[in-house]
């Protein structure tokens, strides 16, 4: 709504101000307290996936590179492919870290991850007790034992937690960025220093999010992304792995292709250090890595089009009273997926939630990942054979999950509200969304 020039939250601001330099305090009161204002009008609001939003030209001439040259596979073919491996080249540099390489999804990029830290049988992986299925496969499919560490309001790993949860058996922990917003790397990465812990930051929700001026990806040991709808740049499915160590780096790309290396890995990791041992097919293919090449191009606008909008509608509702605001340890580095705060019970967290979708405002619980220690076949432990080696083991007997492996995390995940933030929303939606944040949040209180 316009009011003149005005958008109508900077109308109604701009009155709050002016009513209260005329000391007319109980105006101010009444425009968001007790008196419910009428309804705002809500303009459409479409987050949708952020990726898409950004195909053009580009990724339509690189994808017909492809098909013209006839040589849709990354080695070979009747052309000279070279999608995929500038993909990796400039990934890597987009990244600020050594080494690069493409696979099929997110999930195969945690499976070569954990294959380069040389995680297996009588190793156990802490994996925070919210986020995707794939962080809890990966160790899994390892033959590892996963250990589940609290989140906290960063809605990351609680770096308490992770410490707390480490034993001698202790091999790696998973630092997944979740949501858009870095996990707090410090303390996580001085603990792992000290107590021989290696890192694999997941960063498949956080493509492109940095700590402390470091892209993610490359502060641990090992980085991984996902390039499916759901995540920043997308060729519908894809994932990578970045290392600087090219040991971790070798036996994920060998992990990659079957258990065997191509001598472009071996050009930039050196001379083999690792014989060749069963691995798998999770080979990128030269149309995704086309639709990657060109999305990567653009990774910089998306984010700062996220970042401009997340910051907006963070800047108008930091001050509420009643909600706290994620805890973010590096607000420049979080990518502006969402922007979310926590009621104080759940019960008011639904009321909150129903209202502002009356409203047309995309609001929602936190999603797009799982309470894992509470899922059925993760509490009984169910694999793809009765006989796992890893849960049959005295270590995996005796591993108890469940909601009381959980508890904070539960809490935590029971008090947040998430609002949507898409790259193209106009000033107008950024308004909208603060005033109904505000206006629902106070007739709450
Ligand atoms: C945190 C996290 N890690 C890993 C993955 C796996 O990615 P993919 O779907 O590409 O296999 C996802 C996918 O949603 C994810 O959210």
């Amino acid at each position: 709504m316009k009011t003149g020039n005005l958008t109508r939250r900077k109308f109604l601001t701009t009155s709050c101000i002016a009513l209260s330099a005329a000391g007319v305090g109980s105006g101010v009161q009444k425009l968001w307290g007790q008196a419910r204002p009428r309804p705002l009008e809500a303009p459409d609001i479409h987050p949708g996936y952020i990726g898409p939003q950004f195909f053009d030209e580009c990724e339509e001439q690189a994808l017909l590179e492809v098909l013209e040259s006839g040589s849709p596979f990354r080695y070979w073919g009747p052309g000279k492919p070279t999608k995929v491996l500038r993909f990796e080249e400039r990934f890597a540099d987009y990244m600020g870290a050594r080494l690069a390489l493409g696979v099929t999804s997110g999930t195969a990029a945690l499976d070569c991850a954990v294959t380069g830290l040389g995680i297996g049988p009588g190793d156990e992986v802490i994996v925070p007790a919210y986020t995707w299925w794939s962080d809890y496969t990966c160790v899994v499919h390892a033959g590892a034992l996963p250990v589940f560490a609290d989140i906290d309001e960063t809605l990351n790993i609680d770096p308490k937690d992770f410490e707390r949860k480490i034993t001698d058996r202790t091999k790696a922990v998973i630092a997944v960025h979740l949501l858009g917003g870095p996990c707090d790397m410090q303390p996580i990465m001085e603990t792992a220093k000290k107590r021989g812990v290696t890192v694999l930051e997941d960063c498949a929700q956080c493509v492109g999010g940095s700590y402390r001026g470091k892209k993610l990806g490359s502060i641990g040991d090992v980085g991984i992304y996902s390039f499916q709808i759901n995540k920043m740049i997308t060729s519908g499915e894809g994932g990578a792995v970045v290392t600087n160590d090219p040991a971790i780096y070798e036996r994920a790309a060998r992990f990659h292709d079957m258990g065997t290396i191509r001598s472009v890995f071996l050009d930039r990791a050196g001379p083999s250090r690792v014989q060749t041992f069963a691995g798998e097919n999770f080979r990128m293919s030269e149309l995704t890595g086309a639709v990657l090449g060109a999305q990567l191009a653009k990774l910089d606008t998306m984010l700062e089009q996220l970042r401009g909008n997340a910051r907006a509608i963070y800047h108008g509702i930091k001050n509420l009273a009643g909600i706290r605001l994620r805890h973010r340890p590096d607000p420049e580095g979080d990518i502006g997926y969402g922007v979310f705060f926590q009621m104080n019970d759940k019960a008011m967290r639904d009321r909150c939630i129903r209202e502002l979708r009356n409203r047309k405002v995309p609001a929602s619980t936190l999603t797009g990942s799982v309470l894992l220690p509470i899922q059925e076949s993760v509490v009984n432990k169910r694999t793809r054979h009765p006989d796992w080696p890893s849960f049959n083991s005295a270590e995996g007997r005796k591993i108890a999950y469940g909601p009381e492996s959980c508890h904070q995390t539960l809490e935590v995940f029971d008090r947040f509200v998430q609002v949507r933030v898409g790259p193209k929303y106009t000033e107008r939606i950024n308004d909208y969304i603060i005033d109904s944040v505000r206006e629902v949040c106070e007739a709450l209180m």
